[in-house]
């Protein structure tokens, strides 16, 4: 099978990795990768946004899979696109179409769903300009902390956490004015819930579905999880606290109530499942849904998945993920994220990479990495994943930084405490 993968980050990395140990797989090609993904196929100069493109390179290849790592093609229809083609209408395209993708394309969709289904998640109101002054005068009677969310896409900056009312007033009118443009024209406005979070990930054929190894990730810049929301710092599998119990409670009250209720709405949801929950007082409740796979967790969640990855994406075109037992690596896995000095905010891109011929017994999944001659530079704000193996989160942990004190780069920086809430 030839295999071309759309995205260019760890994920996609991790996806590469994965996809190669595969008996199928006789060709990769990656658009756009990144330094890591070169090693393992062909890296191609094309943005997954532009379909066209794609098309082009399907035919040229003879592609037989494409694979979507990140959210924006999907949501903007990529699915749908090979789907209405007569030419590409045959090619197995792993990733849900754009009215399904809408689970993470649409908080007021996704909030609806679940309101619909009777699926836990934070207690809200939607409001749009038309609808301003009801919005700020339940603004103004919410408790505190009050959560505000643009109702798009806004590249992971759309969820704002607001301490006070007047502060959330403002937020609130600066949203609906363009703050994340189209994003936030419309805008939710939640509770807050206090608890801890987890992920959870599904890959559903439409109407039967496997569940992968859980993680988490540390998605706040500074130790203690403090400072700027980032795409995330580190990712643990398993998860301690993560019970069978609580995890039948996430099926049964969650994950079937989802894929049920796609079913209800005459959603063919064919792709990752990505399930962003926060457990309050024993019970597991959805923050959020995305149409993909987690990055970082991919980086910890496939080296635990034993299946063939492309056994795995033929079942769920073919309707057949029933017949699939998902087998799970019993070590934990854990990954601590390299970043580049200054994100998420501005930092410098450009800087070499050293030490990555040093790292053993650890698996570096490139991110925003690109060769230039024999060197390796960073090109993006979250440069590398150090994953390792251990009989348990602390031991896998201790792996990883071992390796992470190997590679040196300008402005390098990482958490020194991922798991620091683990126990
Ligand atoms: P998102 O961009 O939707 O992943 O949200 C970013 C982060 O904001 C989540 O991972 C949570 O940590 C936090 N968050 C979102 N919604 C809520 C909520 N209702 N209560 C508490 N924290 C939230
Ligand atoms: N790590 C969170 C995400 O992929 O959205």
């Amino acid at each position: 099978m030839k295999v071309l993968l759309l995205g260019s980050g760890g994920r996609e990395h991790t996806f590469a990795w994965k996809i190669t140990q595969s008996k199928h797989c006789e060709a990769l090609y990656i658009a756009p990768g990144n330094a890591g993904t070169a090693t393992l196929g062909q890296n191609l100069n094309i943005s997954p946004s532009d379909f066209e493109a794609v098309k082009e390179v399907v035919l040229e290849k003879k592609i037989d899979m494409v694979i979507v790592g990140p959210e924006a093609p999907l949501v903007n229809g990529i699915v749908d696109f090979f789907k209405k083609d007569e030419i590409l209408s045959h090619i197995a395209i792993i990733g849900p179409n754009k009215k399904a993708a809408q689970l993470e394309g649409s908080k007021a969709f996704s909030k609806q769903f679940m309101k619909d289904m009777l699926i836990p998640t934070a207690a809200y109101r939607e409001f749009t300009v038309d609808s301003k002054e009801a919005g700020l005068a339940y603004i103004d009677q919410h408790t505190l902390p009050v959560v505000l969310k643009a109702d798009g896409l806004a590249a992971g900056k759309g969820v704002l956490i607001c301490h006070s009312n007047d502060e959330a007033k403002k937020e609130f009118l600066a949203m609906l004015d363009g703050k994340f443009g189209e994003a936030s024209k419309r805008v939710i406005v939640e509770q807050f819930l206090q608890g801890i979070e987890f992920s959870v990930f599904v890959l559903s054929d439409g109407k039967n579905y496997v569940m992968l190894p859980e993680a988490k990730d540390y998605k706040r810049i500074g130790e203690g999880d403090t400072g700027l929301n980032t795409g995330g710092m580190g990712s643990v599998s398993p998860v301690p606290f993560v019970t069978n119990e609580l995890m039948e409670k996430v099926e049964r009250e969650i994950v079937q109530p989802t894929i049920r209720g796609l079913n209800k709405k005459g959603i063919l949801y064919q792709g990752f499942i990505f399930f962003g929950l926060i457990v309050v007082d024993g019970n597991p409740l959805v923050i959020e849904y995305n149409c993909r796979m987690g990055d970082p967790e991919t980086q910890v969640v496939f080296p635990r998945l034993k299946n063939d990855l492309l056994d795995l994406f033929q079942a769920m075109h073919d309707n057949e993920l029933a017949k699939i037992q998902v087998e799970v690596d019993q070590r934990a896995a854990a990954a601590v994220i390299l970043v580049s000095g200054g994100y998420p905010e501005a930092y410098e891109k450009g800087k070499e990479i050293f030490g990555l011929d040093q790292i053993k017994n650890s698996m570096v999944f490139h991110a925003g990495t690109k060769n230039s001659g024999p060197s390796t530079l960073s090109n993006g704000g979250r440069v590398l994943a150090v994953t390792s193996y251990g009989e348990d989160f602390k031991a896998a942990l201790k792996q990883s930084y071992q390796n992470v004190e190997k590679i040196s780069f300008d402005g390098k920086y990482y958490r020194a405490d991922i798991g620091f809430d683990l126990g």
